[in-house]
């Protein structure tokens, strides 16, 4: 068994029900996910984090008992109206089968394709014969319809709930939008969303998580997130330990060639995200496929060449090379930090900003009231 075996053991891609296996952590927030769906009587939820630290593997293991639900991946996410269209569309399909739903399913899955027919067939009109022609730009332009789809989709929820009594809808892949256009498109659906026996849990940028979290807390001026979100559940990194679980479930057959501690770099490397280790491994798997034994210093050095190549762009002044070179191996809180840049003959008010910098490019990364220089960084030659 060679190197190469290893890499279909650690592809990156949601895990299933069925490979429950090699979950690690997380009872926590899909217990939670599964109380919410079950007590509440209506609501928006959000789940956030970072994106690859599992957000679409915990909706996957969501259980609705005795709830019926239906699961969304929307995919053509270029504006409000075609999020709209595509929930609208995934959602009917999705009840086509379903004997009592399926006629108002039909009708409305139709509806969609007869609008983006029309819609796609005008603009690649005006892509084809240029936007000089004039003509074309004085006959009506059709446009999505948006208002229709939204009541499209209210009447078709309401049915869902009158037939089957509580509804679980989740929505998968908000989160690669960006935070206004996620915000515009839950502000324009939560008059259909909020109602009786409606659950929507979807997932979301991590911004959004912040803001929210501030609007609950009073800090923001014009707070308006809690009136749509009813909680925002944060799938925070996970521990190394639990990093290094994750990679042992996958590949413990492989333990005589990849020895554990070749395997902490990547672990370190990875700050707690699941989809980072996954990619490092293989990354460093790959420029030593030829190799028979995986070592230590194999993957620091690949870790070293990857991060070099890809942060060329850090572009640091020589103070802040300075303060990087100080901090690096640190863990401490604020004060050590900005204590030690101060020691060596750094002003208080630049190590101040620096430190700010630092954390604001997530070059160095908090947890908790301790910092740490984040593991991206750790292997970079300045
Ligand atoms: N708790 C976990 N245990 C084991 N593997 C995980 C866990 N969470 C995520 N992963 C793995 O990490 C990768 C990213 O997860 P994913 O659910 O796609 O993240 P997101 O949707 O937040 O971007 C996937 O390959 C997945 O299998
Ligand atoms: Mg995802």
């Amino acid at each position: 068994m060679g190197l190469s075996e290893v890499i279909k053991y650690i592809v990156d891609k949601p895990l299933e029900l069925k490979e429950k296996n090699l979950l690690v952590n997380r009872s926590k927030e899909i217990k939670n996910l599964n109380n919410i769906i079950k007590y509440h009587p209506f609501g928006i939820f959000g789940i956030s984090g970072e994106t690859g630290i599992g957000k679409t593997t915990v909706l996957n293991f969501i259980k609705c008992e005795n709830v019926f639900s239906k699961r969304i991946t929307l995919t053509f996410r270029e504006s409000v109206e075609s999020i709209l269209y595509d929930l609208l569309y995934n959602l009917s399909k999705g009840l086509e089968k379903d004997k009592k739903l399926s006629k108002l399913a039909k009708e409305t899955k139709e509806w969609v394709i007869e609008e983006v027919s029309t819609v796609k067939g005008f603009s690649l009109g005006i892509s084809l014969y240029g936007s000089a022609n004039t003509n074309l730009q004085k006959s009506k332009t059709p446009r999505f319809n948006f208002f229709a789809a939204k009541e499209k989709l209210g009447e078709l929820l309401r049915k869902i709930v009158s037939v089957k009594g509580k509804f679980a809808l989740i929505i998968d892949e908000l989160d690669k939008e960006s935070k206004s256009d996620t915000l515009q498109i839950v502000d324009a659906l939560k008059n259909e969303l909020l109602f009786e026996n409606i659950i929507t849990i979807m997932t979301l940028p991590y911004s959004i998580y912040r803001e929210y979290k501030f609007d609950r807390l009073r800090w923001n001026e014009s707070g308006n997130l809690e009136n749509i979100f009813k909680d925002i559940i944060l799938l925070e990194e996970l521990t190394d330990s639990d990093i290094k679980e994750l990679l042992l479930r996958r590949i413990h057959k492989f333990m005589n060639i990849i020895p554990s501690e070749s395997l902490d770099p990547i672990i370190e490397f990875a700050d707690g995200n699941p989809r980072d280790v996954l990619w490092m491994l293989s990354k460093v798997i790959f420029e030593n496929i030829e190799k028979d034994i995986l070592k230590k210093e194999d993957t620091i050095l690949t870790i070293k060449k990857i991060t070099n190549e890809y942060l060329t762009e850090l572009k640091l002044t020589p103070l802040q090379k300075k303060a990087f070179e100080l901090l690096k191996d640190l863990t401490g809180n604020r004060d050590e930090f900005l204590t030690i840049l101060q020691q060596n003959n750094i002003k208080r008010t630049t190590a101040y900003s620096i430190l700010n910098t630092f954390i604001e490019r997530k070059i160095i990364i908090t947890k908790g009231t301790k910092l740490k220089l984040s593991g991206k960084y750790k292997f970079l030659n300045l």
